[in-house]
């Protein structure tokens, strides 16, 4: 999704802004741009469609220099991809604006402006930012006033940029609903959506809060809350290493990402588990009692996420004896839900900031759950800091869009708040060691999986000129197969739907033919021998399968059948197991249709918009 960069220094800062879009590239974009801004008063904008290197290359041969800038990268939503729609969009050869979010009024505030004589050049509803700003300047008498004044009139979501070609001492920056990050340096500062873009500059980070307006010159950060008041925010120290953006020799982030599994499940257990369930205060100050009082769990999340909630609903109603709901957030937001008694709101979100999460968390605060439970990838994000708990899943920086160690460490995390919950809802002794004795073996049954990679590369090979497919599990197994389906439809454009498998002659297996491939995880567990029937419904109608099965399961290869045997591992990490296979799966699959593997086509990391 867009990405946002800026700088203010006495040095040029073309570089800094490139490398900040690059290390943003992996959020997903169409085209990139700059304005850059000389303290002699030079000004320069350029931008191309298609990737940072482009634009790094048309810079290159203006000879584009500034020692204040903003840059960005579009990810289209209002307007077509054309370089004429990329930011930073400009007003009155004046005002220049980069913009993430959506200006949801943007019709009535073009209406206005062009009352007012500004003439509407591009498809955005950024450009109506520039418009306004520049509109409010000869009222209010400066540029911060201007913003402050601006903001007040849109409607949606903004984290923007405002630079003023007159006044190359200051930048100013405005946050509603998209996240930004204020970079510090010593005389010069810097902003970015995401601190993954200025990590290569600075360590030390202020994070905006909902509704901030911010006057960043070269040597001070002065920020006015909603109410237009002048507020301290924290400065936080980034522990995120320099080098999380790198591929350590793996050909993409995915690959890099799967391969880290066995030491992020590994981090993410790390003094949260002893051997006899999880260490007291893992879920923060005060949660023991409170998680001792709840007798529902409702959980939103997106995508992925989404998936991780579904598995973790089977968990917390089978072994923890707690009611579950899970609902896609954009569901939730927008319908009348009812609140159960002694409810905890769950959300789950590798970036934090996923927009319709982050609505629903701030409509349940409305609705009366007696508390909100973050399980969060990113410490900073929006999701962690206005939730009442949060519990970091310890992934690591994931790059690649396609989500896939951040889906085994929510996983994990499940396990524990299973255990959590558990221990006040009567939870067996057997069940408990059950899974206290699944996650001290879960690294290394990883590790093992992973080994199976040359094999399912093997298998890959029969899916590349397939157009369509279908995933098959039951029980907690069936969120798994949709995971596999999403993994294999985002990143290789095969068309992929998962079922629960019992589900099969309710209609989908009138779609069954030789060239529908069938994906099936067949851990050995009180459904198998109903699995079995399953597989059978489907080889009687000329269907050809792909079963991942535990080494135990009894299923043998055939003309029909290709078994792939996975490492025998107990019922309550088998679904954390059982995903890597069908990681691998796509990303074999993906490598053969030569596919943009870490940035498929439309999607963005981050969706920070509706
Ligand atoms: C799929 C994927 C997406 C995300 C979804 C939610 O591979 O990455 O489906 O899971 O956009 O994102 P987060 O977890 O950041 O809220």
């Amino acid at each position: 999704m867009c990405g946002i960069v800026g700088a203010i220094a006495e040095r040029n800062v073309v570089e800094i802004l490139l490398e900040g879009l690059r290390r943003l590239e992996y959020r997903g974009y169409d085209s990139a741009g700059v304005a850059l801004l000389n303290n002699d008063g030079a000004y320069n904008r350029v931008r191309r469609t298609g990737k940072v290197q482009e634009l790094a290359s048309a810079i290159n041969d203006q000879n584009g220099v500034g020692n204040v800038g903003i840059a960005h990268t579009r990810w289209a939503t209002h307007g077509g991809v054309t370089e004429n729609n990329a930011h930073p969009h400009v007003s009155k050869d004046r005002i220049s604006v980069v913009h993430n979010g959506i200006i949801e009024n943007y019709q009535d505030l073009r209406t206005e402006l062009k009352a007012q004589g500004y003439s509407i050049d591009t498809d955005t509803d950024t450009e109506t930012i520039a418009h306004t700003v520049h509109s409010l300047l000869p009222s209010t008498g400066s540029l911060l006033a201007a913003v402050q004044g601006s903001v007040k009139k849109f409607h949606g979501a903004y984290g923007t940029v405002v630079m003023d070609r007159e006044d190359p001492s200051r930048l100013i920056v405005a946050r509603s609903g998209s996240p930004l990050v204020i970079g510090l340096g010593i005389g010069e500062n810097f902003i970015a959506s995401d601190q993954m873009a200025l990590l290569p500059v600075t360590r030390r980070f202020i994070y905006l809060e909902e509704g901030d307006v911010a006057e960043i010159t070269r040597r001070s950060v002065t920020i006015y809350n909603a109410a237009g008041e002048q507020v301290e925010r924290d400065v936080v120290e980034s522990t995120v290493s320099h080098d999380a953006g790198d591929k350590g020799g793996y050909r993409h982030y995915m690959l890099k990402e799967i391969y880290e599994q066995p030491t992020v499940v590994r981090n993410a257990l790390q003094g949260r588990l002893a051997d006899n369930g999880v260490v007291a205060g893992i879920f923060g100050e005060g949660a023991e009692a409170l998680l001792a009082n709840v007798q529902h769990v409702q959980i939103i999340a997106c995508g992925t996420s989404y998936h991780a909630g579904m598995t973790a609903r089977y968990w917390l109603e089978q072994y923890a004896n707690v009611s579950c709901n899970v609902e896609i957030a954009s569901e939730f937001r927008y319908r009348k839900s009812v609140v159960h008694p002694n409810s905890l709101l769950v959300t789950i979100s590798q970036s934090g900031e996923t927009a319709d999460t982050l609505a629903a968390l701030r409509l349940a605060k409305e609705l009366g759950y007696m508390s909100s439970l973050t399980v969060c990838n990113v410490e900073s994000s929006s999701l962690v800091r206005e939730s009442d708990m949060a519990f970091m899943t310890r992934a690591g920086a994931e790059i690649g869009v396609a989500s896939t160690k951040a889906f085994t460490t929510q996983l994990t995390a499940f396990l524990m708040l299973t255990l959590a919950l558990g221990e006040h809802n009567g939870m067996t002794g057997e069940d408990k060691q059950t899974i206290i004795d699944g996650l001290h073996t879960l690294p290394s049954k990883i590790e093992e999986t992973l080994s199976l990679a040359k094999s399912i590369e093997d298998l890959a090979e029969e899916f590349s000129d397939k157009h369509h497919s279908l995933f098959l599990g039951r029980g907690e197994q069936y969120p798994i197969a949709m995971e596999g389906a999403l993994k294999l439809k985002e990143i290789s454009y095969i068309h992929a739907e998962a079922y629960a498998s019992g589900e099969l002659k309710h209609g989908p297996l009138a779609l069954i033919d030789d060239e529908m491939p069938v994906i099936v995880v067949a851990p050995n567990n009180e459904l198998l021998e109903k699995l079995k029937s399953n597989v059978e419904e489907v080889r009687a109608r000329g269907g050809i399968m792909y079963v991942f099965a535990d080494s135990n399961a009894q299923f043998s290869s055939d003309e029909t059948m290709r078994v792939v045997a996975v490492p025998h591992c107990n019922d309550a990490i088998a679904p954390i197991v059982y995903t890597l296979p069908l990681q691998l799966l796509s990303y074999f699959v993906a490598l053969i249709k030569g596919t943009d593997v870490d940035q498929p086509r439309n999607l963005a990391k981050s969706v920070t918009v509706e």
